[in-house]
């Protein structure tokens, strides 16, 4: 089982079977099952889409926009995005990215669509299904700017903080949510949840690790995946195949502790900052009886 995909930024990526974009999946690292995570590497998609399975991109590298309607007819809204970013489309609104900058821009894609079709055994039901979640899409504020977790060196991006950047220029997120403790966790931890387009099952969030930061031992009842924003440490995954399983991981990796998996974590001399995408849907479904249980 593959537990880490080395620095995405300059990962090989292969034709797609549309022939539209280069890509790379990493649907099955840490053994994940219901959550799906792709790269891909794209300059225009000529036609739009939609799907009722959850999606969260992170901007690997590049600028562009994403254009979103409630449905193939509503009026549009564009995202800016630029490398650094994380944003969400509302579930199963209409939806066409574009990269504007001179070489392809590159996305990261988390996507809960393996559990959905299993769950409901139709391609058609979540890729073909006119429900609309007006609420989801009314509630703006959590998708309509994408919010910048990292400076992945984007040459505009300073510009448009300070408010200098010119049409055709990516505009850079919103600052994310401020960081809170979580002695819970372990020593020199932060946390902060980004709410995005009201999505119910993904949950991105933002960890900072202080210099020597260490997370003690855990299992995730989740499955999650794991991208090195800054900064590198190791993880130590107990009891995999008779023994423990030493990681150590940089900026730019992807890392997926499998689930119910015992693991800690300690961050280099330099710290680290992680984006992780869980998908809790396991407690959305298991609702009171999650008090039972031990937290995941
Ligand atoms: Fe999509």
């Amino acid at each position: 089982m593959d537990i880490v995909a080395r620095d995405l930024r300059s990962h090989a990526v292969e034709p797609s079977p549309n022939g539209i974009a280069l890509r790379a999946s990493f649907d099955a690292l840490g053994g994940n099952t219901t959550l799906a995570t792709m790269l891909t590497e794209f300059g225009a998609e000529r036609r739009g889409h939609r799907h009722l399975d959850e999606a969260t991109t992170f901007i690997v590298s590049g600028h562009g926009f994403t254009e979103v309607r409630p449905d193939e007819d509503g009026p549009a809204t564009r995202i800016s995005w630029s490398a650094g970013d994380v944003f969400a489309i509302p579930a199963n609104a209409w939806h066409r990215h574009e990269g504007t900058s001179a070489e392809p821009a590159r996305q990261l894609t988390f996507k809960t669509t393996p559990l959905m079709t299993r769950l409901f055994g139709s391609r058609a039901f979540v890729r073909d299904n006119p429900f609309r979640f007006d609420d989801r899409y009314a509630d703006s504020d959590t998708w309509r700017r994408a919010v910048r977790v990292a400076d992945w060196g984007e040459a505009t991006a300073g510009q448009a903080l300070a408010g200098q950047a010119t049409a055709g220029q990516a505009l850079a997120g919103d600052p994310p949510p401020a960081l809170e403790d979580r002695p819970d966790l372990g020593d020199g931890v932060a946390t902060a949840l980004i709410p995005l387009a009201g999505q119910r099952m993904l949950e991105p969030w933002l960890v900072d690790l202080r210099p020597s930061a260490r997370i003690a031992s855990r299992r995730n009842r989740a499955e999650e995946v794991c991208l090195v924003l800054e900064g590198s440490g190791r993880t130590t995954l107990f009891d995999v195949d008779g023994g423990d399983l030493a990681i150590d991981w940089s900026a730019g990796d992807l890392v997926a502790r499998p689930a119910g998996v015992a693991h800690a974590s300690a961050a280099g001399a330099a710290g680290a900052r992680l984006l992780v995408i869980r998908n809790v849907f396991i407690d959305l479904a298991l609702g009171p009886l999650r008090a039972a249980l031990p937290a995941g």
